[in-house]
């Protein structure tokens, strides 16, 4: 194994992905590229743009005129900035959600954003998370997780990580937009979500937050015999 080492973490929307791939690489000192946010940012471009995301010759005529750049602040945070603008925040809207899922089921926007995605894994040791990373982005990763947990675990956790946000959300409506989404996201024609052949299984229904970390970073040491810097 070369020095540079990829971890692929796929899996459904709301399955606490982002915020345990985020911590297990700060562990772990590798850099966390959270691949979900390029999708989020074609997306908001799209609602701005007032045009249909399911049309593919729409959002086509739309993507050269988008300059979309992933760069990392001095606190080591993952920022998105959509023709210069930081947009970090803006793409973590609810409506922003449902037009990330629209936009990324056109395979016209999967190629646009396919380079820029493995050219990360190129250079430097990389925990990537996604969909598709395990099967079409990084085939080759040298770990692949298939992280989930049942849709009404993931929609209550979704409500409290709003909440804590300030943003009240109804369950129903959550559970709605994460069946609506899985329903999408698994079933396209392109890049479809779902788990890789060699990819570990790692279902925290029943886990904590803290249990799932545990979990994830056991994989990590397993894999690479590395020891987390901290937790
Ligand atoms: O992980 P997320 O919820 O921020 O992702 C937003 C949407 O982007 C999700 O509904 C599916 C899509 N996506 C994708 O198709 N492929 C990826 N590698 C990451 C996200």
């Amino acid at each position: 194994m070369s020095d540079i080492i990829s971890i692929a973490i796929d899996g459904p929307s709301g399955a606490g992905k982002s915020s345990l791939a985020r911590r297990c690489a700060a562990a772990f000192g590798i850099l966390y590229a959270d691949t979900g946010a390029i999708y989020r940012t074609v997306g908001l471009a799209a609602v701005r743009a007032g045009i249909d995301r399911k049309d593919e010759n729409a959002v086509a005529g739309l993507l050269p005129t988008l300059q979309i750049e992933m760069k990392y602040g001095s606190d080591g945070e993952q920022r998105m900035y959509l023709n210069g603008e930081d947009v970090s925040e803006a793409i973590r809207m609810p409506e922003i959600s449902i037009a990330a899922s629209d936009v990324s089921a056109l395979p016209i926007v999967r190629q646009f954003l396919l380079e820029m995605q493995r050219s990360l894994a190129r250079t430097q040791s990389v925990l990537m998370d996604g969909r598709d990373i395990g099967t079409v982005v990084l085939p080759d990763a040298d770990l692949k997780v298939f992280l989930t947990a049942s849709a009404e675990e993931r929609a209550r956790r979704r409500v409290l990580q709003l909440q804590e946000k300030g943003v009240i959300e109804d369950y129903d409506q959550v559970l709605k937009e994460i069946r609506y989404r899985d329903e999408q996201d698994m079933n396209r024609e392109t890049a479809p979500l779902k788990r890789a052949e060699d990819a570990v299984l790692l279902d925290t229904t029943e886990l904590s937050y803290d249990e799932s970390f545990a979990a994830l970073s056991q994989l990590i040491l397993e894999r690479f015999c590395i020891r987390p810097l901290a937790d």
